[in-house]
């Protein structure tokens, strides 16, 4: 297994993304104009309410975009690295939109070089084949194995992932495993081929406060270990908090801000995310204390408000500033970006 790595390069640039999907309704722009980095070992955290496109974020970066949905526009740049722990290691860059995603390249991609768990195993997991044959298959498709060996790898991976008699779990099917074994078998098999990113996708929301706390846990001894970086999309701040070192704060398929998880909670900008903030429970707060939600509703997706897209909600609302422009992502400092009016007018 590959030692940690220390550097933090570049793994992903995603630039000026657009992904919107075409309906007989209207548009949806699911994602419209995002731009983030994810370096090497790096947590990037993805939050936002649902519907913001957190999800269609990994899927473009995946290239696993459902129809009626597609890219539309920019770029998203997939730096890899050969050589393993050599001190020469050869870089190549490829833009995962330009590719065909059918294609070998993409295929050889995914799954082993990025990977994806998401909320319910049940759904990727067949449930007319064990996990183990499920697990092999991943590893035979992209490593130059024996059956036996897959299989060696596929018990070893489960038993790293805390599955005790993996042996016996390898045999089993998924649905006769609890919620947390499931989870942990999925995480078993997206790091059998030690990929370089691997995309959460909200894993923890179906399992229990208990099992959920033991799979963080997990994800984060397993990074430390191997040391491939997460993006790790939540609604729930409070895994967030647990989890990454950087923050994307998404409305309505763009990036309001991007900061350090210090930041995020500490000093916060936009006025969406210290909303966000209020409305998760406090260490210490009473169980009976009221939380805030965040006012009015998130708006119609084939009516995206004009100017910033959050004024209709805003409690910082300037009228004939707020609905007229659209800000601009400005550095409030120390690389802590945010893309709100209150802070792109004036000097
Ligand atoms: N297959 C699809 N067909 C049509 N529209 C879609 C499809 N998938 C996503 N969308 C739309 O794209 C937007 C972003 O959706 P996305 O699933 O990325 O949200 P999300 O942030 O992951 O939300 P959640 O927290 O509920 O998972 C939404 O407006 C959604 O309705
Ligand atoms: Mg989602």
């Amino acid at each position: 297994m590959a030692t940690a790595q220390k550097e933090r390069d570049l793994l992903i640039e995603v630039r000026d993304l657009k992904t919107y999907f075409f309906l007989d309704e209207g548009t949806v722009r699911a994602i419209d104009g995002v731009d983030f980095d994810i370096k090497r070992g790096q947590t990037l955290g993805v939050v936002g309410e649902s519907g913001c496109g957190k999800s269609v974020t990994g899927q473009s970066i995946l290239r696993i975009v459902p129809s009626p949905g597609r890219i539309v526009e920019g770029s998203i740049l997939f730096h890899r690295y050969s050589g393993g722990n050599g001190s020469s290691e050869a870089k190549t860059v490829i833009d995962l939109t330009k590719l065909d995603a059918m294609g070998d390249e993409i295929r050889s991609i995914r799954g082993a070089e990025i990977a994806l768990i998401f909320q319910e195993p049940m759904t990727s997991f067949s449930p007319v084949h064990t996990i183990g044959n499920q697990i092999m298959e991943a590893i035979l498709l992209h490593q130059e194995v024996t059956e036996e060996e897959a299989r060696e790898i596929a018990v070893d991976m489960l038993r790293h992932c805390g599955l005790p008699r993996a042996e016996d779990v390898i045999n089993r099917y998924p649905w006769e495993l609890s919620g947390g074994m499931r989870q942990r078998s999925m995480i078993a098999m997206a790091l059998s081929c030690q990929p370089s990113l691997l995309i959460a996708d909200e894993p923890t929301t179906a399992l229990d406060v208990t099992t959920e706390a033991q799979i963080l846990t997990l994800m984060r001894d397993l990074q430390a270990e191997m040391g491939m970086a997460i993006m790790y999309i939540t609604h729930n701040l409070g895994v967030i908090a647990e989890m990454a070192e950087e923050v994307i704060v998404m409305y309505l398929g763009k990036v309001v801000e991007r900061a350090s998880i210090d930041d995020v909670f500490h000093d916060p900008k936009h006025p969406y995310t210290r909303a966000l903030l209020r409305s998760i429970p406090k260490i210490g707060q009473k169980s009976t204390a009221k939380l805030e939600t965040i006012k009015g509703m998130v708006p119609d997706p084939y009516n995206i408000p004009s100017g910033c897209t959050f004024h209709t909600r805003c409690p910082s609302y300037m009228p004939g500033v707020c609905n007229v422009q659209e800000p601009k992502m400005v550095d409030v400092g120390n690389g802590h970006l945010v893309s709100c009016l209150l802070y792109d007018q004036g000097e």
